[in-house]
């Protein structure tokens, strides 16, 4: 729509994770470099948690692709809501295996010469989860099962679980205990820097073909306000450039004006960011997140039945004051 006008050849802001944008953080390229060490290394299992848009799902993308490249074979399971039987087929169908047995024990016994086949001819199979926020316990004991299929010395399946913050929470229950101890490697998404900021929007600019003007469609005011409002979740800074570009379009307004960014705000109707905290969002997020985790802990602790009903209302410190009670402090 806005394309022709500010002289792009695509659409920049695009909500899909699309890794022809990635757009290389120190951030980002860490957790990239883990996933990827951890499954050339064999680690076996590996964990990357971060917030909502931060990014995950591209980061598994471009894995992806980086795997296709050292022919590496992957499963990736988009959506775990499954029943362990359907978990079990997928994977096996998502890494190519022929004429799939129909009973679990087959499949299971398919799934081990499959690995072993694999590792004899020098090769290895990561098998990624996104959202695995959402695995259920059931699920996760069996993932926690799946490692367990190893030679003397090494892994023959490499597992990546992806997901919100409450998958760190997960693993740290004292019910996931085993299953935690198999962690290899653990990594966190934060949000993007105010440098970083900057340099993603010019960069996105740029790959969509907008050349010198990259620098000069979002002046530093407008920056600013995106900044603010973002708090550094690249699918908001997305979310708000892209309807600005609209709203710039409309008003024949070659470089984006500050009141337009919060025009669009109320547009989209995104939470806004409380006024004079430019950069505390992200910490008061880091800080609640800290928080939340440590009354989980508490409440574990105290009953494990409290606890699980915590998990469940996401409202540890309602729970924590009722333990607390109950076991006489105040
Ligand atoms: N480093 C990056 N470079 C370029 N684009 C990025 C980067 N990080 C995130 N994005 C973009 O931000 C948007 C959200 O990313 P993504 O969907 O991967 O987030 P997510 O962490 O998987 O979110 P959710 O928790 O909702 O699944 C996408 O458009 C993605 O392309
Ligand atoms: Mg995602």
């Amino acid at each position: 729509m806005y394309e022709k006008f500010y002289g792009l050849t695509r659409s920049p802001f695009n909500l899909s994770p699309d890794p022809r944008f990635y757009y290389p953080t120190l951030g980002h390229n860490e957790a990239l470099a883990n996933l990827s060490y951890g499954i050339a290394k064999r680690k076996g299992f590996i964990v990357l948690t971060g917030e909502v848009g931060t990014g995950k799902t591209l980061l598994i993308r471009y894995l992806i692709e980086a795997l296709i490249k050292t022919k590496v074979q992957y499963a990736y399971v988009f959506n775990p809501r499954l029943s362990s039987d359907d978990f079990l087929h997928y994977i096996v169908s998502d890494l190519g295996v022929k004429d799939i047995k129909t009973t679990r024990s087959e499949m299971l016994l398919q799934f081990n010469h499959y690995l072993i086949d694999l590792y004899r001819r020098g090769s290895t199979a990561a098998l990624l989860i996104d959202e695995a926020h959402q695995l259920s316990s059931e699920l996760l004991e069996e993932i926690r099962l799946l490692t367990n299929i190893e030679t003397s010395q090494q892994k023959l399946l490499q597992i990546v679980l992806v997901g919100q913050p409450e998958l760190d929470e997960t693993l740290d229950s004292i019910e996931l205990r085993q299953l935690k101890q198999r962690v290899a490697l653990r990594c966190r998404l934060q949000p993007l820097d105010d440098a970083d900021v900057h340099g993603y929007i010019v960069r996105r600019l740029q790959l969509a073909g907008a050349g010198e003007r990259a620098e000069q469609i979002f002046p530093e005011a407008a920056l600013k306000r995106i900044l603010h409002h973002s708090r550094g979740i690249p699918r908001l800074i997305n979310a708000i450039c892209d309807s600005a570009l609209v709203n710039g379009y409309a008003r024949r307004e070659p470089a984006i004006q500050p009141d337009q960014i919060e025009e669009v705000l109320n547009d989209l109707r995104l939470e806004v960011a409380p006024e004079g905290r430019a950069d505390s969002g992200k910490h008061d997020q880091a800080e609640r997140a800290m928080l939340l985790r440590s009354l989980m802990r508490i409440a574990e602790l105290l009953d494990p039945e409290l606890s699980r009903a915590a998990k469940k209302t996401g409202r540890p410190a309602e729970h924590v004051q009722v333990a607390a009670q109950r076991v006489g402090a105040r």
